[in-house]
């Protein structure tokens, strides 16, 4: 028996939306995304923050991610779930371990991760020690 894997080809540019092509394509450390309800902010944010992670990752370096959202109790549902969306988005849900206590999504072959913290409980950030962090995202 022989079995074939067939290669997926995914065009991560055709899922941004055009509103957000410089922030996908910008390498400024720091960015702020306007506009209003369903402007695909996150949606941008998380391909862009699961790209970063990925290619790190094929470098064979770990590359760790902090998500943060204002609210503890929004987390699940924001951005702990839009990191999922785009994992899916992009084919990758067999390469990641999910875990919602303590909140984190790691990416199994390289130990790298997604980790996830209420902005309104900052003891949980203080004296914190997550190394090699990527990125931040404060998600308002
Ligand atoms: N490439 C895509 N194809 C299809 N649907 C998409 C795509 N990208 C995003 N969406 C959908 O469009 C919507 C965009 O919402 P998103 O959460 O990105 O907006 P937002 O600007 O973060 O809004 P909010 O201010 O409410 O947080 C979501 O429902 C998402 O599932
Ligand atoms: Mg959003």
């Amino acid at each position: 028996m022989m079995i074939t894997k067939t290669k997926r080809v995914i065009k991560i540019s055709q899922l941004v939306n055009p509103h957000f092509k410089k922030l996908w394509s910008t390498q400024r450390p720091y960015i702020i995304a306007k506009g209003g309800r369903g402007s695909f902010k996150s949606s941008t944010i998380s391909l862009k923050l699961l790209t970063m992670l990925k290619k790190q990752a094929q470098l064979g370096h770990k590359a760790n991610v902090v998500c943060i959202r204002e609210n503890t109790v929004n987390l699940r549902d924001s951005v702990y779930g839009q990191i999922c969306w785009a994992i899916d988005k992009l084919h990758m849900t067999d390469e990641f371990k999910y875990s919602v206590s303590p909140m984190r999504i790691t990416h199994i072959s390289s130990g790298s991760a997604f980790y996830f913290y209420g902005g309104d409980k900052p003891e949980k950030l203080k004296s914190n020690t997550i190394q090699n962090v990527i990125a931040l995202w404060f998600n308002l």
